[in-house]
């Protein structure tokens, strides 16, 4: 394990062995900072990068910053400093940061996010609920009355169908029980073909079936070549699950690397006496 500064530990030989594969790079943050209020700073600089097909998790004590980390990637929080840098496929970049709302309106639809409340319209069925994944590419009236493409159509049915939903259908998104909510909310993100998924804690309301489906279909999407970041206050579904873990407190990061090195004095760094409180 190599110290790179005081406050970060990366973990190179997990690192090198999550990576064994590793997807091309798909978002670059460099010095990200957000403070909500001036003289008080939620994110510290934060540096990382985004790799197709990793399963990342967040983890840090309540506070931390993990969701403002989340939604400032996303842009529906704005940074304060620093790059967040879209790489696209020639290399070339784009940053957050400053991009237009038109620009943040696309961005969104490549860093796709699944909210902590899913945000499903409650009395729309499941199959139209999916199909609003695609409103920012369909015209407002057109989807207004449900007029969605062929392939559109056959595409939510065959995400549906994938995580196990199709027999829902045609009910109302009101009648699911959580677990099943939050997998119409994977596919709804999915129909806009990201590249990247956030999910703020998606499984903090779930019994532990629907918690084992929804990671389940979480790491089915990082394995389809989806860069996959989600907050988590389970350690044992970090190790269980993720390929990588960023450990944040006091908005920077102090641990990236494998769940495997995840030591009791990291832990203990990460969570003081709220360890013990942990899954
Ligand atoms: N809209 C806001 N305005 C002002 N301060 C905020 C706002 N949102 C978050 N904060 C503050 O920023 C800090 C980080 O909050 P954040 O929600 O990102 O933490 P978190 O790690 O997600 O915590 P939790 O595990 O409880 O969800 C907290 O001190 C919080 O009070
Ligand atoms: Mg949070």
């Amino acid at each position: 394990m190599a110290m790179i500064a005081p406050e970060l530990i990366i973990d190179n030989d997990a690192t090198e062995a999550c990576n064994a594969n590793p997807g091309r790079k798909v978002l670059a943050v460099d010095k990200l900072t957000k403070s909500y209020q001036e003289g008080k700073v939620v994110l510290n600089g934060i540096s990382l990068e985004l790799r197709a097909g990793e399963f990342v998790a967040v983890i840090g004590r309540s506070g931390a910053g993990k969701s403002t980390l989340l939604h400032t990637l996303n842009g529906t929080i704005p940074a304060t400093s620093g790059k967040i840098l879209n790489v696209h496929r020639d290399n070339t970049t784009d940053d957050v940061l400053t991009m237009t709302r038109k620009e943040l309106r696309a961005w969104r639809t490549h860093c796709g996010m699944i909210f902590q409340d899913f945000c499903l319209v409650p009395r729309l069925d499941v199959i139209s609920n999916v199909l609003l994944g695609r409103l920012s590419h369909t015209s407002t009236i057109k989807s207004l009355f449900k007029v969605f493409s062929k392939q559109d159509k056959a595409k939510a049915i065959s995400l549906l169908k994938w995580l196990n939903m199709l027999p829902y259908a045609l009910q109302r998104a009101e009648n699911l029980s959580g677990g099943q909510q939050q997998r119409v909310a994977i596919c709804r993100a999915l129909m806009q073909n990201p590249k990247i998924l956030l999910a703020d804690e998606p499984v903090a309301s779930l019994d532990p079936k629907n918690t084992t489906r929804i990671m389940e279909a979480l790491q089915k999407v990082s394995d389809d070549g989806i860069a996959v970041m989600v907050n988590l206050h389970s350690i044992e579904l970090v190790q269980q699950y993720c390929t990588r873990v960023i450990g944040l407190e006091k908005g920077k990061v102090i641990y990236d690397g494998h769940p495997s090195g995840l030591t009791e004095t990291i832990l203990h760094q990460l969570y003081g006496d709220e360890i013990d409180q942990l899954d």
